[in-house]
């Protein structure tokens, strides 16, 4: 049984959303520019986007099977929405312009209002303009809470950021660099963990840590590290696995991945420990973990966290589907389909776009694959391209097929490197129109996306 006192030590930090009772009352997410010391002191404040006057937006904080009501007043010059990430959610409340919605106008709001069938680590976003809307700061944490939740000291929520600046702090404006849409995307040159540079949360020697890691990023892979700290993956996209497994030397984290740690300091006192990033010249404090002295001794691994309700994956009657993945740079893509008519690279190129999915740039009118409710549907995806990609399925979670025929753990987003082909399987458990696409977001926005059908 978790201590009571350490879980609700764990939640003092987060503003508590209004228990199931008094639901009735919408939780308000302002969408509005704002001002916030992002670079180092010296170079002044940035010009961001961000909700209730943060960037990142604040952290929302439920229980698994609470519903979730969220009004969200556009404040932005641009039209917007928001996306509710990795929660098998009602259609309608998915958030996508276009598909699921229409599109919230300047100075206009809309109201969400969503279960919660799942607990884990899930988060929010804009998915209207999302390479400029998510990189100047519409995007916050989602966290839901199990009912038995593990027994730690602190549960901290770890949104890992990078954004590009210019010499004067100033957002780099040109979103539609065609470099970034036809490469590995827009790339951030500062680093942010909850939109701080030099992100520091104090701890004691022995102290059990829950590290829920959100990558918000645009484009970059974190590749990651831990110094001073030790201990296991707990959950994958905010699906707990069904065994806690080891930490490896360097844990990859793809756009819109979530993974969730549990780890025990054992740094000594008066050091820091650190999440570290890699990158090709070395390590970097993501964040810092200064240590001060404790009193706790060593604890066994913990217990895995509960389970979330379960859609079974059959794969014996499953109905296929498979996805090619073709075009940006180095990519040999001569021609694709775009707006109904076959066009070839260079005038691809001017209208913005690179990427092609099954011949067809852009999401298309009729659905990659139409399934039936509970059908299981197999999907393979083959990158026939130079790059990397974060494969997200809205709506439903999806399990790898692995080689011998098992299955992986469940996933919203993988992370496909350079022409590997992959297959994923899942129960089309809920009806709507789901949106499969890239989350390098320049890439979506030049033609990685499709969607998928249950009926
Ligand atoms: Cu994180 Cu289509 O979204
Ligand atoms: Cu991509």
């Amino acid at each position: 049984m978790p201590s009571r006192r350490s879980f609700l030590a764990s939640l003092a930090a987060l503003p508590l959303l209004p228990r199931s009772g008094w639901a009735a009352t919408p939780v308000q997410l302002a969408l509005a520019p704002l001002q916030q010391q992002i670079a180092p002191a010296q170079y002044g404040k940035t010009d961001l986007w961000g909700v209730n006057s943060s960037m990142p937006g604040p952290t929302l904080q439920a229980r698994q099977g609470d519903r979730l009501k969220v009004q969200v007043n556009n404040g932005l010059p641009q039209e917007t929405s928001m996306h509710w990430h990795g929660i098998r959610i009602e259609n309608a409340m998915d958030g996508v312009p276009g598909l699921t919605q229409a599109p919230i106008a300047p100075g206009a709001e809309f109201t969400y209002d969503f279960a919660l069938p799942d607990a884990g680590t899930y988060w929010y976003h804009s998915h209207a303009q999302s390479v400029e809307q998510v990189e100047r700061g519409i995007q916050g944490p989602l966290i839901v809470a199990e009912h038995d939740a593990p027994d730690v000291d602190q549960d901290l929520v770890l949104m890992l950021d990078d954004i590009r600046l210019m010499q004067d702090a100033a957002v780099d404006p040109v979103f539609d660099h065609p470099h970034d849409m036809s490469h590995a995307g827009r790339m951030g040159n500062v680093m942010l963990t909850n939109g701080q540079i030099e992100a520091r949360y104090p701890v004691q020697q022995g102290d059990r840590l829950r590290l829920r890691l959100i990558n918000s990023a645009n484009a970059r892979i974190f590749a990651l590290g831990l110094q001073g700290l030790t201990g296991w993956i707990m959950a994958y996209d905010g699906m707990p696995l069904t065994a806690p497994e080891e930490i490896p030397d360097q844990l990859l984290l793809a756009p819109a991945q979530r993974i969730d740690l549990i780890v025990d300091v054992t740094a000594d006192a008066g050091e820091d420990a650190f999440l570290v990033q890699f990158e090709r010249d070395g390590g970097y404090a993501q964040a810092s973990f200064p240590v001060s002295a404790g009193t706790k001794s060593t604890r066994n691994m913990p217990a895995p966290l509960p389970p979330n309700p379960d859609h079974a994956i059959t794969l014996g009657n499953a109905r296929s589907a498979t996805l090619r993945m073709e075009g940006g740079a180095m990519g040999g893509m001569r021609a694709a389909e775009w707006q109904g008519e076959t066009q070839g690279m260079r005038s691809l190129a001017q209208a913005g776009q690179f990427w092609a999915l099954n011949g067809v740039v852009g999401r298309p009118n009729a659905p990659l694959v139409r399934a039936s409710i509970g059908e299981t549907v197999k999907l393979t995806m083959v990158n026939d391209t130079a790059f990397p990609h974060a494969m997200h399925l809205h709506g439903m979670h999806f399990a790898e097929v692995l080689p011998g025929g098992g299955l992986g753990p469940l996933r919203d987003t993988l992370l496909m490197m350079r022409g590997e082909t992959r297959t994923v399987a899942f129960n089309a458990h809920n009806p709507g129109k789901w949106l499969l696409h890239c989350h390098m977001l320049s890439h979506h926005a030049a033609g990685m996306g499709t969607w998928v059908e249950v009926t």
